[in-house]
């Protein structure tokens, strides 16, 4: 016995609470094998595995105490002891409701390997990384929560004998606490975790987050100064979304899940795909046609001004590029049928910036190879140059109209 384990008053129900530092997540078995499962995967020096080897094997100690106090406290019990403690302690006979049956139906009074609500160890608390600064901060972690409940179960118990056996794993789990810290003193550079990682987005590294309107109080260490890893420094930032709003895909059809509120109240995202997709139209083509009032008008009028002027250009038969004019008027006509027509709704904000672009474009041929004639700018020639510039304006100023409703 790695301390000897002393039991004055029998006590069946503390023998229940002594479970958990058994097989509890802050207890004795988990500690035991994170220990030891971080020296089977040791990859760094020997030193630390020899540490861990050691440590794990006493937390097997430790259990073994643990298991001893719980069989003595169960051991010549006499039942109206049990009641006794109840009525002494109404929140543990509320809790506990007397002792753990299993201690009488499965174990014949000896302890298991469950915490104290009967819940088996469960081997996913262990936590072995393979990172020792990582798997060293889970131990500082552990051995925390370990001592902290060994402290409550030293506080809940009248027994001299159990005192003196809790005060010495008490000490050892401030030992082991400071010697995960020593490890860590120990290190190059343990934070941040992993440390050797460099592309992260390094703006927001030090950014404390506020999401609140409550004021940030001026000492506040994590809101200012250098930061713990030494670099960088901490800086408070009004949180704001970073992204948008998530748009999931719906189910299969085969899992059932589509239910729509009456009178086609749904939004988009909860019907299914193929309404989905009717949905997205006519919400898209209503977004698109709902300004129409603003500067669908003159866009309309102003294109069909421009391919008008063209097709006329294009009809002169002394006009030696009429072919060009020709075809640059009926570009203006796709695309404006394109633009404003219900069934290009999808491409609709694209066939904006390629009627601009077609715009511009034109106005440029025209300065390289159409003006001025003979040293003076012919007045037909202003006047389309004009209309297509207040096109250019007014296809700007939609695009304008349109980003911001959707932000
Ligand atoms: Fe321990």
């Amino acid at each position: 016995m790695a301390y000897p384990v002393r039991v004055e008053k029998p006590n069946p129900v503390f023998a229940g609470l002594l479970q958990q530092a058994i097989g509890g997540i802050e207890g004795e078995i988990r500690v035991m094998l994170q220990y030891l499962f971080q020296a089977w995967g040791f990859r760094g020096p020997m030193k630390y595995r020899d540490m861990l080897y050691n440590t794990g094997t006493e937390e097997i100690g430790h259990i073994e105490m643990l298991a001893t106090a719980v069989a003595l406290n169960l051991e010549g019990a006499p039942t109206q002891m049990q009641e006794e403690v109840v009525a002494q302690n109404p929140v543990v006979g509320a809790i506990m409701g007397g002792m753990n049956p299993r201690h009488v139906i499965s174990t014949a009074l000896a302890a298991t390997a469950e915490d104290s609500n009967g819940n088996p160890f469960n081997g996913s608390w262990v936590v072995a990384t393979g990172n020792l600064a990582s798997d060293m901060y889970a131990n500082v972690t552990a051995e925390t929560s370990g001592r902290l409940l060994v402290t409550r179960l030293w506080e809940w118990t009248d027994d001299p004998g159990m005192k003196d056996t809790l005060s010495f794993l008490i000490a050892r789990d401030t030992m082991h606490q400071n010697q995960w810290l020593a490890v860590i003193e120990e290190l190059q550079q343990p934070l941040p975790v992993p440390s050797d990682f460099t592309n992260e987005h390094q703006q927001f590294s030090y950014q404390y987050f506020v999401q609140s309107t409550a004021p940030i109080p001026e000492n506040a260490r994590f809101a200012q100064g250098s930061s713990i890893d030494g670099k960088g420094e901490f800086s408070t930032v009004a949180a704001k979304p970073l992204g948008s709003i998530p748009t999931l895909a719906p189910a299969p059809a085969e899992n059932h899940s589509l239910v729509l509120p009456k009178n086609g109240s749904a939004g988009p995202d909860v019907v299914s795909k193929q309404k989905k997709e009717v949905f997205g139209i006519v919400e898209q083509f209503t977004r698109t046609y709902a300004r129409v009032n603003t500067f669908y008008p003159g866009i309309v009028i102003l294109t069909l001004l421009t391919a008008g002027a063209h097709f006329y250009l294009g009809m002169q038969p002394d006009e030696e590029l009429h072919t060009w004019f020709l075809l640059n008027g009926l570009g203006y006509l796709i695309l404006l049928a394109a633009f404003v027509l219900p069934p290009f709704t999808a491409v609709h904000a694209m066939t904006r910036w390629i009627l601009l672009g077609y715009t511009a474009l034109t106005i440029l041929l025209w300065i390289f190879l159409g003006s001025p004639k003979e040293g003076k700018l012919d007045p037909f020639d202003v006047l389309v140059k004009s209309v297509e510039i207040f096109l250019l304006l007014f296809l700007f100023l939609d695009w304008r109209v349109d980003s911001k409703q959707r932000s």
